[in-house]
């Protein structure tokens, strides 16, 4: 079974061949991403309309070239998934028409993949772990801790109540002169810089359900820096170490209060799971990796180049659904949003 994976949804366009491996892993035939990245960094962020724009330019070439680095034609695919959403509407619509086309024409069934769906089952395609996980979901968008129990049946047992903890990261970078996306500068920063000099706030630590708030921390370091402006280098690499430690020692503390709610709701775990583009955060995956030994369990996070989107997840969530016949029409809509869990019932 080969499936081809698009991916539109923010400002990597990415397609890929993945066809299912031994030991219930992934086997990734080709994974083309190209990073709209120096098209946006002059706006300090994603701007949506040239974001489609650039989508449109390379699509077909991209998957084109997929077909070609797999050593396959669009015959050979036994399927087309698409990332449906949620993200921004003219890039979803872009990947979906193109997939719904190649899919008419080829006569192959389409599959249509929530964004966030395949980020969650990432770690079945690198690592090939069972059901249940715990997830820890963090993207530019998106922040939340999942029971993951199957394909399609996911339970969120936590969110964030403002920002993402990418955006987050996002945010601090912009307000400290540094590039985007933050995340990557953010922590590039930290390495030199000193995480006590400011004792910044750690919101939600303690709290009993396992949401994320990132605002006032974010309030709380802008404050900082304007006491402190105009700003040297070690202020900044300073200030970001200081954020990081924060935000690690929140990320523990909210995956801490899920595992204990983990077991009532799924059992007990096979694995701690990191995804999304916050995953490639070494400080994250450091203090996450302690965690998991400590609770027994092991730790699973994309490598790097399948941290941030890519085709593959695409692709290896549409084997996912394929396998158990979950496939779609071309009446299947583009969502800009599309929650993929169910909050967990209140006891
Ligand atoms: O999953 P992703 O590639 O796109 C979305 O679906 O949002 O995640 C991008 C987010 C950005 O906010 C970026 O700053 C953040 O992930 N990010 C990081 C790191 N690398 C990327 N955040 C912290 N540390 C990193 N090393
Ligand atoms: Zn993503």
């Amino acid at each position: 079974m080969n499936v081809l994976g698009i991916e539109t949804t923010c400002d990597e366009t990415a397609a890929s061949i993945v066809m299912p491996g031994e030991d219930g892993r992934g086997r990734i035939l080709s994974n083309e991403v190209l990073s709209q990245i120096a098209e946006h960094a002059a706006y300090g962020g994603v701007v949506p309309e040239i974001a489609a724009r650039a989508h449109v330019e390379v699509l077909d070439r991209l998957v084109a070239r997929a077909l070609d680095t797999a050593g396959m034609t669009l015959s050979q695919v036994d399927g087309i998934a698409v990332a449906a959403g949620p993200g921004l509407i003219g890039g979803v619509l872009i990947g979906l028409v193109t997939a719904k086309t190649l899919s008419l024409v080829a006569r192959k069934p389409l599959i249509a993949v929530n964004h966030l769906e395949a980020h969650a089952l990432t770690a079945r395609l690198t690592d090939g772990i069972g059901f249940p996980y715990l997830l820890l979901l963090a993207s530019g968008g998106h922040t939340q801790l999942v029971a993951v129990k199957g394909v399609g049946d996911y339970v969120r047992l936590g969110t964030t109540v403002d920002d993402a903890i990418g955006e987050a990261f996002d945010k601090v970078a912009k307000l400290l002169g540094l590039g985007y996306p933050g995340g990557p500068e953010v922590e590039r920063m930290a390495e030199t810089g000193n995480p006590e000099r400011f004792a910044l706030p750690r919101p939600m630590l303690g709290r009993r359900e396992p949401n994320f708030s990132l605002s006032g921390l974010k309030t709380a370091l802008r404050i900082e820096a304007e006491r402190l402006a105009p700003l040297s280098g070690a202020d900044v690499a300073d200030l970001c170490a200081s954020f990081q430690a924060a935000v690690v020692d929140v990320v523990v503390d909210r995956v801490r209060v899920a595992l204990r709610e983990f077991g009532s709701i799924a059992g007990h775990p096979t694995a701690l799971v990191a995804a999304g583009g916050v995953a490639a955060n070494g400080a994250i995956r450091r203090a996450l990796t302690t965690q998991a030994n400590e609770a027994g369990l092991t730790f699973v996070a994309p490598p790097l180049s399948l941290c941030g989107d890519n085709g593959a997840m695409i692709a290896w969530a549409g084997i996912e659904r394929l396998r158990l016949g979950l496939v779609d029409d071309l009446t299947a809509p583009a969502r800009a949003r599309w929650p993929f869990a169910e909050a967990a019932a209140v006891a």
